[in-house]
């Protein structure tokens, strides 16, 4: 039990004594520690409700709540009841948490399994930095719902049929470098697409050389479906190592295409339903006219006032789109692995996109808590969208590799003695986890800057700062002449330091659920900033290897909480911590 829910018990027991029925109480975290750890409006919205005296409500509460050794509790303003925490109670806290393999944190997800659709790049098409974000955050909320309990599969939705295959395919035939495709295949096959896509807007016949390739793909043709699964193959041996340098994994890679044999009888489901009909040759989705139009994702507002917007989910030619393989994809994890959530970790310009999906799998019954966990652009230090020189958008692998040089260079600065195999794994720790970092300490929805400096500073707001202070916490423990077993330490709160090192370890239990709420990863890791200068503060504040004991033994078992939550922390955000740096 948090401390929260704790005072949650114990309030609504005296509510049910003071108003002689049970009311449940609600208690938040107080926004300035001035005022106390917690607070609660019970009071003031039961005695509005019964039409009594706020601050009089709140005083009989306070003289029945049984706070014993867990806080007091004081009434202020119109009638809020503010609660402080004991430091006695932060101990005994601290206590558990160092026996608690979860560090605190309830399992919210138990019995529940949740897709996780990140990453999904387009086979062939340039995998750009906005990928990154994708991967990031949706490797990140994997493993944080991991942590919480929930069955987690994460589905690598690859983009790995559609139009763009005339065009590889006809590049395939007449232009390809097979020593390139050996040495860098993604390389060589985005080179393939780009030049052919440029060519077939200069000459139509190469264009019209495309679209009889993919047509022959469509019809099944043995030689256009050799290369094609060729061309998947080494883009996913490409991208797996991406992922390696990443440290993503994914359980699942199923691509659009294999939804394609369900696509037909998908489409007639649709119809006999009454869900999609007929227009202008194609089948659509239209509004089914419950909504208002505001809500309705099949409509738009247009100069002369709300229109049609429908989903098309096959073309005149009897092609199909996007929307009809993502509809494939959602009834397959309902009924294969039996989701129960399916969160899309895709950018905000799909945001209709995935409103139609989800409009359109509740008319078609199948039920669920789909989330499209969108996020906006990434901009260079220009604050425009990140361009290389010569106007592309800069490659994912330039980026890491970029990162990894330059943490190679501060940490030779830094520490000299790091050298040769170690050095090198040091800086490919810092230098991902500060990209990372940079991704998940943002809101996720704001375009964020991308800048080097400032992402990489050993002292601010970054990975660096993070990793550095659970490196300094390890070598208070080398320090050391034997093991430290913390086990057996009795924990004695006396400075204000130390008590709010403690409060901090307490509430990782309490913060981690709410990052799922509205899945913001950034309160992770701004709970991981305040903790690691708490730690820095008490560090100051308060000698750990020259006192004497039983101080001595509670404080090394402060430093060890800390550094468990600082690493199990990073860890949820996909962020390694090295042993020194
Ligand atoms: N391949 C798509 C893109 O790069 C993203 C796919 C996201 N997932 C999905 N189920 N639609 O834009």
């Amino acid at each position: 039990m948090t401390l929260l829910q704790d005072l949650e018990t114990r309030l609504s027991a005296a509510l049910a004594a003071v108003l002689g029925e049970a009311v449940p109480a609600t208690v938040t975290p107080a926004a300035d520690l001035r005022f106390g750890d917690y607070q609660s409006n019970a009071a003031m919205v039961l005695a509005k409700q019964r039409k009594t005296n706020p601050r009089g409500l709140a005083q009989e509460i306070i003289d029945r709540v049984d706070l014993t050794g867990l806080a007091t509790a004081e009434i202020a303003g119109p009638g809020f009841i503010n609660f402080r925490i004991l430091p006695e109670a932060f101990a005994a806290k601290a206590r558990e948490l160092l026996g608690d393999p979860n560090l605190g944190v309830p399992a919210i997800g138990a019995g529940r399994t949740v897709v996780v659709d990140f990453s999904a790049p387009n086979v062939a098409k340039p995998m750009h930095v906005g990928h990154i974000r994708s991967t990031i955050i949706g490797d990140a909320l994997c493993r944080i719902a991991r942590f919480l309990g929930y069955r987690v599969i994460a589905d690598n939705h690859i983009g790995d049929w559609g139009t763009q295959f005339g065009m590889i395919i006809h590049g395939w035939k007449t232009r390809l470098d097979h020593a390139a495709l050996d040495a860098d295949p993604i390389g060589e096959l985005v080179r393939v697409y780009r030049q052919v896509n440029a060519a077939t807007k200069e000459d139509p016949a190469v264009l019209e050389a495309c679209k009889a390739e993919l047509v022959k793909l469509q019809a099944g043709d043995a030689e256009n479906l050799a290369i094609w699964q060729e061309c998947i193959e080494v883009s996913k041996a490409g991208l797996e190592k991406i992922y390696q340098t990443l440290g993503v994994k994914f359980d699942h890679w199923l691509g659009e295409s294999h939804y394609n044999d369900r696509l037909p009888g998908l489409v007639g489901e649709l119809l006999a339903k009454g869900i999609a009909r007929g227009s202008q040759g194609a089948i659509c989705i239209f509004s089914d006219g419950t909504k208002q139009p505001e809500e309705d994702p099949f409509m738009v507002h247009k100069e002369d006032g709300w229109t049609d917007n429908p989903a098309i989910v096959r073309k005149a030619d009897g092609g199909f789109l996007y929307a009809t393989t993502d509809l494939a994809t959602l009834e397959y994890r309902i009924d294969q692995w039996h989701a129960d959530q399916i969160w899309y970790v895709v950018g905000v310009p799909q945001t209709l996109h995935f409103r139609q999906i989800f409009a359109a799998a509740a008319r078609w019954g199948k039920t669920g808590d789909f989330r499209h966990v969108a996020f906006g652009s990434i901009l260079g230090e220009d604050r425009k969208l990140m361009k290389t020189r010569s106007g592309d958008n800069v490659g994912l692998v330039e980026v890491l590799d970029e990162a990894v040089d330059r943490a190679a260079r501060i940490i030779a600065e830094k520490n000299p003695d790091l050298a040769g195999d170690e050095a090198a794994e040091v800086a490919r720790i810092v230098g991902i986890g500060a990209v990372k970092f940079a991704e998940l300490s943002q809101n996720r929805l704001t375009d964020y800057v991308f800048a080097w400096d400032r992402m990489l500073a050993l002292q601010g707001d970054t990975a660096p700062y993070l990793q550095y202070s659970s490196v300094r916490i390890r070598s208070i423990f080398r320090k050391l002449d034997g093991a430290f077993d913390a086990s057996g330490a009795a924990i004695v709160l006396e400075k204000d330091e130390e008590i709010h090192l403690a409060r901090l370890h307490a509430r990782f239990g309490e913060l981690l659920p709410l990052v799922l709420d509205d899945f913001r990863p950034n309160l992770l890791a701004n709970y991981l900033l305040e903790l690691a200068r708490a730690f820095h503060s008490f560090f100051e504040a308060c000698p750990v290897l020259k006192s004497d004991e039983p101080v001595r033994a509670s404080r090394l078992a402060l430093c060890e909480l800390t550094s468990r939550i600082l690493v199990t922390g990073l860890g949820l955000l996909g962020i390694r911590c090295p042993e020194r740096m």
